[in-house]
C-alpha cells in the first residue's frame, strides 16, 4: 500500500495469523484503523475463523452478491469492472458495518486496484464552514433494500423499524424490498477511536449503488455544488491505492475508512471477496 500511515503485519514474521500477539493487533487496529496483513499461509482456510475472532455479528449483505470460498459471510465484491467512486460500505442503510475484510484472491493484471481514504483526515482537511454545514444538516437517503421474504403477499404494507431517522418504512411484497427515508449525517463518530470522521456515501455516483433511490438534504435540497467539489478534491488528494498482491488480506474500519475501485479492463480475471463484520467484539 501507499501510505506509511497504514500498520502492516508479514507473514515473513508471523507465517500464521494465529502467531500475531493480539494485544499488537488490536492495539494497531485502534491507532489507524486499518491493517494489512501480507505474505500468510494459509491465510484462505484461516479466514472465518479469524475474522469470528472480532465479530460478534455479520451483516446480512444484499443478495445481489454471491457467497464465496464455501461460507455465507464471505461475499464476492460487487461486480462489474466500472469505477467505484470513495464510501463507507453501506453507510445509507440500518445495517452500517463496522469492519470490512478484503482478501485477494487474484490481483488484476492491471489496474483495478481497490482505493482507500482515511475519513478522519478527510473531515479534519476540511473548511470550518463546511464542517459547520455537514454537523446542522443531515442527508436524506431514499432507499429500496432487497430483502428475502419467505411468504409472498401483494402490495405494500407500512413497516416498524426501530432505526434512528428512519420513516416512511414499508415492506414492498412485490418488489421484495423494504422501502424507507434515511436520515444520517454525512459525519459520524468512529466506533473505535472516537474521532469525528466523514464517513458517507455522497461521493459514490447512484449508478453503482442501486439501492439508493436519492440523495438530498433533509429539505430535498441538493448540497452545493462548491461543497461537492471541496470534498472530492480533497478526497481525491487523500486517496491511496491498494497494490494488491495475492494473498493479502486487508482489515479495515469502515466508518473510518472509505473505499472504492479503479476501472479495470473486462474479462480480467480480478478475483477480491469480502467480509462484513457488522457488529465487532473489539
Ligand atoms: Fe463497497
Amino acid at each position: 500500500m501507499t501510505n506509511n500511515n497504514l500498520y502492516q503485519f508479514h507473514g515473513s514474521e508471523y507465517r500464521h495469523l494465529k502467531n500475531i500477539p493480539r494485544k499488537l493487533l488490536y492495539k494497531e487496529f485502534l491507532n489507524t484503523g486499518f491493517i494489512l496483513f501480507r505474505d500468510f499461509e494459509d491465510i484462505e482456510s484461516d479466514l472465518i475463523s479469524f475474522t469470528d475472532e472480532f465479530t460478534l455479528r455479520y451483516a446480512k449483505d444484499t443478495n445481489r452478491r454471491e457467497t464465496r470460498l464455501g461460507n455465507e459471510n464471505i461475499k464476492n465484491v460487487d461486480i462489474g469492472n466500472k469505477e467505484i467512486k470513495l464510501h463507507s460500505e453501506a453507510s445509507f442503510a440500518p445495517s452500517w458495518p463496522e469492519i470490512l475484510w478484503f482478501f485477494c484472491k487474484k490481483p488484476s493484471e492491471k489496474d483495478g486496484n481497490t482505493t482507500f481514504c482515511d475519513a478522519v483526515k478527510l473531515w479534519n482537511s476540511l473548511e470550518k464552514d463546511t464542517k459547520v454545514f455537514f454537523l446542522g444538516n443531515p442527508i436524506k437517503y431514499v432507499l429500496s433494500l432487497p430483502i428475502d421474504i419467505k411468504k409472498k403477499s401483494k402490495g405494500k404494507k407500512k413497516w416498524f423499524l426501530e432505526e434512528i431517522g428512519a420513516s416512511d418504512v414499508s415492506l414492498n411484497w412485490e418488489t421484495s424490498s423494504l422501502e424507507m427515508n434515511l436520515l444520517r449525517f454525512g459525519v459520524t463518530e468512529c466506533r473505535f477511536t472516537n474521532k469525528l470522521s466523514f464517513s458517507n456515501h455522497l461521493l459514490v455516483d447512484l449508478e453503482s449503488e442501486p439501492q439508493i433511490l436519492s440523495r438530498t438534504l433533509a429539505n430535498n435540497q441538493k448540497i452545493p455544488q462548491d461543497i461537492m467539489e471541496e470534498i472530492s478534491e480533497k478526497s481525491s488528494k487523500l486517496t491511496f491505492t491498494s497494490n494488491w498482491k495475492k494473498g493479502d488480506l486487508a482489515m479495515l474500519d469502515n466508518k473510518r475508512f472509505l473505499h472504492g475501485r479503479e476501472s479495470f479492463k473486462e474479462g480480467s480475471e480480478r478475483d477480491i471477496v469480502l467480509v462484513q463484520t457488522l457488529k465487532a467484539k473489539i
